[in-house]
């Protein structure tokens, strides 16, 4: 350190980081999801549930990165993962097997229900999507996919055509066979309405869409159980099953997304399973590596047999790597030893209760909603017009992250999507909480007697 960074540490930090951002200006891609300005923070380091930035300040991560690292940043488990690839083998010709591939495959597998038992391995959300995807189209001899219309499955060329909560300005027409259908978002019923009483209205006329517009080759549906990017919206009970029966009338295989639902998140293994349905194919990434690139679609060994004997081939450079491959199999020992679904319950539990007592409070939260590590907060101007609050959701959104908070924002502001880590202590998410109160108290008036609804 120089004399000058050890007298005054915060002139030096504030220099490194200015520094920084003048070559990010110059030399960084700002294709970011939901930034494009060259500003800080600039990120250094992580452990927990907390991240520093360059400044040395601290914030409590209730995004988990990008989702990422929901089992805790810098897990130890992973790290030693990484370090004993370090030290045997990192990378591995594609076409052959290696131990770390295997015994992932084989602990995937287990985890699974039957018959959902053959793994391949990717490095991203939308690797293992559009793999998925192909999967379906080999096996049925189709090529049409839906997806519902507030889906998020990636951003590559072929996941972007079936993500439909947004992200498509500016990139042309979609591949040919790419379809929304209606989604079940109950808090505002694109059909106006009410659930029971709709008896899955949305579904109804999907297909009756989809029936109309086919050309005789559908090959699958693929959805998240539970809507995470398009605004955390839960399905009502019921839904999936009854899409899936929907699909296999028509010969469509489902796809289950679990990237940001499974492996623990919601209190439950899968996101699937509270539906008593096993889906065709399953997907999973994100915290599936402990914050490292490693994704995996996992399918019947009836699919497999199938797509490969026509001559279905995926691969990737890195596909199957036993660097990848150890940090998933590290990230199964912290799910399976750490009991993460029932640390996952008793967060979204604690967090629910505090939400939901700022609800009665103010006016201005219609909805909170969410399972486990997957919380969501809908802001309405008011409870009975509905008025998305996206200004206001933007300015709690600044003045939480501000005052070291990170989540995330959705649906142009107006949901609030908290992931924090499975780390967290009740401390930390009181504290979270606390901050939240005072950002909501910063922009929406309390809660009258006269508008209660
Ligand atoms: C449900 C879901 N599927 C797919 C993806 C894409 O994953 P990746 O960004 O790793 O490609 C995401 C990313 O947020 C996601 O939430």
């Amino acid at each position: 350190m120089s004399q000058t960074s050890d007298a005054n540490p915060q002139a030096a930090n504030a220099a490194k980081e200015a520094d920084l951002l003048a070559k990010a200006a110059q030399y960084s891609f700002r294709a970011r999801m939901d930034k494009k300005t060259n500003e800080g923070p600039v990120f250094e380091r992580a452990s927990g549930s907390v991240v520093w930035d360059v400044n040395a300040k601290e914030y409590l991560d209730f995004n988990s990165g990008q989702m990422c690292s929901a089992l805790g940043h810098n897990h130890p488990t992973i790290t030693a993962a990484i370090k004993m690839a370090c030290e045997t083998m990192l990378h591995a010709h594609s076409s052959h097997y290696n131990v770390q591939e295997i015994t992932l495959a084989s602990r995937l597998g287990a985890l699974m229900p039957d018959p959902l038992q053959k793994s391949l391995f990717g490095e991203s959300g939308a690797d293992a999507n559009e793999m998925a995807m192909m999967i379906a189209r080999k096996y049925t001899g189709g090529y049409e996919i839906a997806s519902p219309h507030i889906s998020f499955h990636g951003l590559s060329d072929a996941t972007r055509a079936v993500t439909f909560s947004g992200w498509h300005a500016g990139h042309g027409h979609l591949p040919g066979g790419t379809f929304a259908i209606v989604a079940p978002y109950c808090y505002r019923c694109p059909l106006s309405q009410t659930f029971p009483g709709c008896e899955f209205a949305c579904l109804k006329t999907s297909f009756a869409l989809l029936d109309a517009q086919t050309t005789g080759r559908p090959a699958a549906v693929i959805t998240e159980p539970l809507f995470s990017a398009g605004g955390v919206i839960e399905p009502p009970p019921g839904w999936l099953k009854a899409l899936q029966q929907m699909c296999h009338q028509r010969g469509m295989l489902l796809i289950v997304d679990e990237e940001q639902t499974g492996l623990g998140k919601l209190g439950q293994m899968f996101g699937f399973e509270s539906e008593g349905i096993v889906p065709d194919i399953v997907t999973v990434a994100k915290h599936f590596g402990g914050g490292v690139g490693v994704s995996a679609v996992t399918t019947t060994a009836a699919i497999e047999d199938k797509v490969v004997s026509e001559g279905y081939a995926a691969t990737h450079s890195h596909a199957n790597d036993p660097l990848i491959c150890a940090a998933g199999i590290a990230s199964l020992d912290v799910i399976e030893q750490e009991d993460i679904p029932q640390k996952a319950r008793k967060i979204g539990k604690h967090i629910r209760e505090r939400l939901e007592a700022l609800q009665q409070r103010y006016e201005m939260i219609g909805d909170v909603r969410g399972r486990g590590q997957l919380i969501g907060v809908e802001l309405v101007r008011d409870r009975h017009s509905k008025e998305p609050a996206t200004d206001e959701g933007r300015a709690i959104g600044k003045y939480c992250f501000d005052n070291g908070l990170i989540f995330s924002l959705r649906r142009n502001g107006s949901v609030l999507r908290l992931v924090p880590p499975a780390t967290t202590t009740e401390g930390q998410i009181d504290s979270a909480m606390d901050l939240l109160g005072k950002a909501i108290e910063s922009v929406a008036p309390k809660r009258g007697a006269a508008s209660a609804v």
